[in-house]
């Protein structure tokens, strides 16, 4: 067990004589893995059926006798111009009708017979050469799949789309009844007549909108799926995808099943002051995808990225503040995109391990000073490479609600990321670790399960939630929660979920009733005003923002309400208790507290579940971050002033005896507890 170090390796943009040079600097900077060939496909087959492999031994015997390790890509993520020339048909098409263009990249329709085929002939001559080769850690299938292309309107995809619908539904009157055609004389007479929810006069289907959220995303695990298997025939090297954080067109909870380690690309800006605490968030969910187990952070910027309107570096200390964050939060690589910053094409003033300007640089020093930390703490004695994140607190996340709860002609816009965020700021600001699960899952492992907006609600994932609070847990569901089903027909007889979940909260709820600004002209803009609530759940004064709705507490505690208008009085968070002497509770969140007050919620909540920081964890919150990570506890300050912190142990990269410690700004702190 490791922790890898590295990145993104292009030799081919690069004169042979630099590869050496590559090899002797990646040496010095402690890099263990090169992520080789993402976009080669080109240069590996520069005319159909025409292969050249020998620059790539070429790469690999180079990287081998240096002691480098290799992730190696399937280079299907960019096809090359011949194909899009040779066959049309596999360039993507938009919902407009727009065909895309070669000149970019990404530049295939997932569903295109013709795009597979070429992409597993390419996959089958690599394996067949590099399965056996020395220096093979990891396979690295395709590059961010649907990054740029992740629905296709192209009539390949619709073709797929049909397919996939019959084997879904089996009939035509079943998608009938799904979509609820009988509104607007949708009705369909046959499987032949259903299209992708190409650009329409008006709003779509909502279920139709929906399938095809779930088709495209099937259709690029498909695409995975189908490279794997050529893998997996002649090789038993671990497989990855990188996947992108929270991704909207990709539903992880399903793709996690099918890598063997999970990897993550992620790009937090700088200039943001919320970033360091969302990356924390991505950090949890990439532990949570893979079950717990450690995960690799495949892709991170050196510095600056080149494709914001404004391109903020990073700031001395926060390249290496942010990567001891992802390895707090599970990780056991940290890599790169890229080794070397391009001198052409449009990634040219994206960072690279070692920048234009060379080896004498701030970023070339930083990384050269984390490989040598993270080769310490990979040493078997410290036991952070392997270790998992103990956590008794999770959050329901649901690609479906997702989709879902942000398709048009919904209650009110809600942005589904940004509630799960502001309940994860909440949760960790006091000091605990955060899992991300899924409603229909085994929950007993938590005191706290959280399930914020879940739009979307099956009877299984309800049953499931109602089971974990009768059986002592503490849920707390948040508003806009069990609204529709599966094929988003609207759960009767007042929200939440249909009667169990109801029962276990002891709520129902009558009518949304959003916070609103007037909308003159019809643009969907207009910042929703707070609203105001009191309740000794809050410390004073609190508002509300975002939703509100009128709510019934047919067999619940009231502890706190909305004030003002229709709704005074009306509740706004009730309590139940549930499952008898085991002592569980039901929360019910009618709206999203700001920050402050959602944390002393939090805390209320947590108190009452006796949720406790592993012991003698200082609860520091704010710009410190302390995380317990197997025997290890790291600290990070992403502040901009210095900070004190009580914490006893010995310190793992300075060897000193640490009690109570000085982080200035971006410090980083390793305890070993042990
Ligand atoms: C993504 C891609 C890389 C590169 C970076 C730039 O993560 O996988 O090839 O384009 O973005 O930030």
């Amino acid at each position: 067990m490791t922790i890898w170090y590295g990145g993104d390796y292009n030799p081919e943009q690069w004169p042979r004589e630099v590869w050496d040079e590559d090899v002797t600097l990646m040496r010095r900077g402690g890099i263990s893995l090169a992520t080789v060939a993402v976009f080669s496909w080109a240069r590996l087959e520069p005319r159909p059926g025409e292969y050249d492999f020998g620059w790539l031994d070429d790469v690999l015997d180079t990287l081998h006798a240096g002691g480098i390790r290799v992730d190696l890509a399937t280079a299907t993520a960019s096809p090359p111009p011949w194909l899009a020339k040779l066959h049309p048909e596999t360039l993507p098409v938009t919902e407009d009708g727009v065909r895309l263009a070669v000149g970019s990249r990404q530049q295939y329709c997932p569903s295109s017979p013709v795009y597979r085929e070429y992409a597993r002939r390419l996959v089958e001559r690599l394996v067949e050469r590099y399965a056996g080769h020395p220096a093979l850690e990891l396979w690295h299938v395709n590059n961010e799949y649907g990054c740029h292309v992740h629905h296709c309107y192209c009539d390949a995809s619709a073709a797929a789309f049909r397919g996939w619908l019959e084997a879904r539904y089996g009939s035509i009157e079943e998608l009938n009844r799904a979509w609820g055609t009988a509104f607007w004389s949708q009705r369909y007479d046959s499987f032949d007549e259903v299209d992708p929810p190409r650009a329409a006069p008006t709003f779509r289907n909502p279920t139709q909108l929906l399938d095809f959220d779930r088709f495209s995303s099937d259709e690029l695990l498909a695409c995975y799926r189908a490279e794997v298997e050529v893998i997996r025939a002649a090789s038993d090297v671990p497989i990855t995808t990188n996947f992108m954080g929270f991704f909207k067109p990709a539903d992880y909870w399903k793709w996690a099943k099918e890598v063997d380690v999970v990897s993550d690309d992620a790009y937090p800006d700088p200039a943001d002051p919320l970033s360091t605490p969302y990356a924390a968030m991505l950090r949890d969910l990439m532990r949570s995808l893979g079950g717990g187990a450690p995960w690799i952070l495949m892709e991170q910027a050196p510095s600056a990225v080149n494709w914001r309107e404004r391109n903020a570096p990073k700031a001395p200390g926060q390249m290496r503040a942010w990567s001891y964050q992802a390895v707090a939060r599970g990780a056991d690589g940290i890599l790169f995109f890229q080794w070397r910053q391009s001198a052409a094409g449009s990634e040219k003033f994206h960072s690279g391990m070692v920048p234009h300007g060379g080896t004498d640089t701030r970023v070339w020093r930083e990384i050269e000073e984390m490989g040598g930390e993270l080769a310490q703490l990979s040493r078997p004695e410290v036991g952070l490479a392997g270790s998992r994140v103990a956590s008794n607190v999770a959050i329901a996340l649901d690609w479906e609600s997702w989709w879902a709860l942000e398709q048009p002609a919904s209650p009110t816009a809600v942005a589904y990321q940004e509630v799960l965020f502001a309940w994860h700021v909440a949760l960790t600001s006091l000091g605990l670790a955060v899992d991300f699960v899924r409603a229909d899952q085994d929950l007993s492992a938590y005191r706290v399960v959280v399930a914020p907006a879940h739009f979307v609600l099956t009877d299984a994932q309800s049953a499931n939630l109602a089971a974990y609070a009768e059986a002592g847990g503490s849920l707390v569901v948040g508003f806009a929660t069990g609204v529709v089903d599966a094929d988003l027909h609207v759960h009767l007889g007042g929200y939440v979920g249909g009667e169990r979940l109801r029962g276990t909260l002891g709520v129902r709820v009558e009518e949304f009733a959003p916070p609103a600004a007037p909308d003159l002209r019809a643009t969907g803009g207009g910042e929703a005003p707070p609203v105001a609530l009191a309740g000794d759940v809050f410390d004073g004064d609190a508002v509300g923002t975002v939703w509100a709705e009128v709510v019934h507490a047919t067999d619940a505690e009231v502890l706190a309400t909305f004030v003002d208008g229709a709704l005074a009085g009306s509740p706004a968070v009730t309590r139940r208790t549930t499952g008898g002497d085991s002592g569980g509770s039901g929360w019910y969140v009618a709206t999203l507290p700001e920050p402050g007050a959602l944390t002393e919620l939090v805390g209320r909540i947590a108190t009452e579940a006796g949720v406790e920081l592993p012991s003698g964890l200082p609860a520091v919150g704010g710009t410190v971050e302390v995380v317990q990570r197997g025997p290890v506890v790291i600290a990070i300050n992403h502040g901009d002033e210095g900070a004190i912190l009580e914490l006893d142990g010995t310190d793992l990269l300075t060897g000193a005896e640490a009690r109570g410690l000085w982080l200035g700004p971006q410090g980083v702190a390793v305890v070993s507890r042990a």
